[in-house]
């Protein structure tokens, strides 16, 4: 039987893992020790999890972060998120078809004592803002409980390749996302006086101050902290199309876990929504694992994210539709094709622009909203309380760093364990970095009369300063001491010796190295290439592309460099015309699809567009109650259950809230749902102290 796995990743390496075996629906199938049941169950090609007890629709994975509830199967009789929940050996896993039956009556058990802790802190969360603080703190020899619903530490970081943009000297610049992940978590680690509890899911925040946790997904314990710090990161945005809940439409967060954490193949051709840094990172991910782009829309004129995230995209072959936005999802079961749309300057659909294209799998990458539901309350019950990287404020990565290290001093100040002050350039470094895409440069490089030197295809203002470190002649610098301003060579100081450190350590592969010395009409230029060795090293030309993906010829490939010493960076060399050499910037991967003769989806779907996926309830439906007057969402969410399901109204909340704007009525006018406690679903046993075992025996 086909797996579809990926088993050669250029930049991730394959793990050695424990085979075993589990039944789906009866068949015997093999898994990896360790993944996901829902992992296990997309290297089989299911990515139909189970049918909606309203509509009978198929469900399946959207968020694989255990947010939003949509991948319950049934293990034992019993629902569980299948993207959070580990595959074991022997394991009967059954889709869940409508709504689960009720257990028998379990024996009858006396609850339990519910053990408590009291710790001086407690940190939700081990990404990277809550790793950060964890490590302040333990310097100081802190007890630090941290607290973390992974089975693995160090949130997204563990699903980002690329190397890092920022600052070299202060937040691991030029370091792969993987990599920080596994250099922060060893440092938490050497600090005796942190405790770590992973795959411990933080329930509630209650008004007697303490935290109720479930440890190792089955034991309830509640934590009274003197100092709280919420660092959980963020949750995607969901976005209202038409078979906007059909299986193959994944957040591109979920896409990125399944391709980059559990090496699993997803999709064999895919489009992505958004062209911020999320969406242009991902579709590059994708390309790296071998899976085909076949287009991005940005409802903007312009993509949000990093000009050099856009540009490597561009480059290998994905085209970019800006000012377009999607129209549906099409399929029966799952995606088989998307239908897009040009937009006007309101985001109103352009009436005869709309084109279809094949793709079996649709990325919403449309933004990140902060989890700051513990946050929310722990201040509502006048806890001290803190609030670290996206759970306080959406930014890269690299700033979630500099935040988690700032609130770890902060709350060692506040426990009175540390009285130096906090440096004032911490908090600028943290600002810088949480700076959006500067000002464009879109001037032609200087020609450079030199035999040998780089050309910097980096020609927007955007904090990163590697290539300023990098050059052992010095003779690549920054045009101000500030790490968002444009790099430039300087020939003047000295000559290059071709040394390709440049091209090999620049976060964004926005440098090539030109070499003039063997043919002057012919020179060589080396480019960064993130892909496969086996795929690209036995090819004998290229076609070769400027900055943005425009192809200026075919070229022939002199060799593929793989030094180790470029930590998985491979260095092209090809041979083309000085007329354009210096134009080159990369290779084209993939030809750009085309749009396809499908007929459209008719316009009245937009209606019965989905908004609360757990409820299945309309826009239409929601709608008509703003229409007559509805202005409480506690009232519509009564009425027609949305926000009332599984996911705890995290999915739908910001699609009704748009609802209302694009009816024109002002948020203020709006009266938000009551949040209850529970974060998380859970069964009622737990708070009883009944360990999970031994709730159905
Ligand atoms: S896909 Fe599992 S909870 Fe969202």
């Amino acid at each position: 039987m086909k797996e579809y796995r990926i088993n050669k990743h250029p930049i991730i390496a394959t793990p050695e893992r424990n085979l075993i075996h589990f039944y789906w629906q009866e068949q015997k199938l093999t898994a990896y020790q360790g993944e996901t049941i829902a992992s296990a169950l997309f290297s089989h090609h299911i990515h139909t999890f189970g049918h909606h007890h309203k509509d009978g629709s198929p469900q399946g994975l959207f968020c694989a972060n255990g947010q939003c509830s949509q991948c319950m199967v049934l293990v034992n009789g019993q629902p569980v998120k299948s993207c959070v929940e580990l595959v074991t050996e022997g394991q009967h896993i059954e889709p869940l078809e409508g709504l689960p039956d009720l257990p028998p009556p379990g024996k009858s058990t006396s609850p339990t004592h519910i053990p408590e802790y009291q710790v001086p802190v407690l940190i939700i969360g081990g990404g990277p803002s809550g790793l950060s603080a964890a490590i302040e703190l333990g310097k100081l020899g802190i007890s630090v409980l941290l607290v973390d619903d992974k089975h693995r530490l160090g949130g997204k970081l563990v699903l980002q390749t690329h190397r890092f943009f920022g600052s070299s000297s202060a937040v691991y610049a030029g370091t792969r996302g993987i990599d920080i992940a596994t250099k922060l978590q060893s440092e938490m680690e050497s600090y005796p006086s942190v405790e770590i509890w992973t795959n411990s899911t933080a329930l509630a925040v209650f008004s007697d101050q303490k935290i109720g946790v479930l440890k190792n997904g089955e034991s309830y314990q509640l934590i009274k902290p003197q100092v709280l710090l919420v660092a959980t990161g963020a949750r995607e945005k969901f976005l209202a199309f038409p078979g906007n809940t059909l299986p193959g439409v994944f957040g591109a967060g979920a896409f990125q876990t399944l391709v980059n954490r559990d090496l699993v193949r997803p999709a064999e051709n895919l489009f992505i929504i958004g062209g911020g840094n999320v969406g242009l990172i991902a579709g590059y991910h994708a390309l790296q694992a071998g899976i085909r782009v076949a287009g991005l829309v940005e409802a903007l004129p312009q993509c949000g994210g990093y000009k050099v995230h856009k540009d490597k995209l561009h480059r290998l072959g994905v085209p970019i539709y800006t000012s377009h936005t999607i129209l549906s999802a099409n399929g029966q079961d799952h995606v088989n094709s998307i239908t897009i749309t040009e937009i006007d300057s309101r985001f109103k659909p352009l009436k005869g622009t709309e084109k279809t294209f094949a793709c079996d799998s649709i990325l919403v990458a449309v933004g990140l909203d902060p989890i700051n539901e513990f946050y929310k309350k722990a201040t509502e019950f006048n806890m001290p309380a803190f609030a670290a990287g996206d759970a306080e404020e959406i930014a890269e990565a690299s700033a979630a760093i500099f935040s988690g290290r700032i609130k770890g001093c902060e709350i060692a100040s506040f426990l009175g364990a540390r009285t130096k002050p906090i440096p004032a350039q911490w908090y600028d470094s943290m600002e810088i970095l949480k700076s959006k895409p500067g000002k464009l440069h879109l001037e032609d490089s200087k020609s450079c009369t030199a035999k040998v030197y780089p050309v910097l295809h980096c020609q927007q203002e955007i904090p990163c300063d590697p290539c300023s470190t990098l050059c052992p002649k010095g003779l690549i610098s920054l045009q101000t001491e500030d790490i968002r301003s444009i790099p430039q060579f300087n020939p003047a100081l000295g000559e290059c010796i071709h040394c390709e450190k440049c091209i090999a350590g620049c976060p964004g592969l926005a440098i090539s190295l030109l070499d003039y010395r063997k043919d002057p009409d012919n020179p060589f230029v080396s480019l960064p290439v993130e892909f496969n060795q086996k795929d690209i090293a036995n090819l004998s030309e290229v076609t070769t592309v400027d900055i943005e993906g425009h192809i200026l010829g075919t070229n022939p490939v002199i060799r593929v460099k793989n030094n180790p010493k470029n930590d998985r960076t491979l260095i092209m060399k090809i041979q083309a015309p000085s007329s354009y050499a210096d134009k080159i910037a990369g290779i084209r991967l993939q030809t750009p699809a085309l749009p396809e003769e499908i007929s459209s989806p008719s316009t009245d779907l937009a209606n019965e567009t989905i908004i609360c996926r757990c409820e299945r309830v309309s826009a239409g439906k929601i709608r008509s109650l703003i229409r007559s007057g509805s202005r409480d969402i506690n009232e519509i969410k009564a009425l027609t259950r949305a926000g009332m399901g599984a996911c705890g109204g995290k999915t739908c909340t910001a699609l009704i809230h748009r609802l209302f704007r694009e009816e024109g009525i002002p948020l203020s006018e709006v009266i938000d749902p009551s949040n209850r406690p529970l974060v998380s679903e859970v069964s009622i046993g737990v708070f009883a102290g009944i360990d999970k075992a031994d709730q159905h025996d």
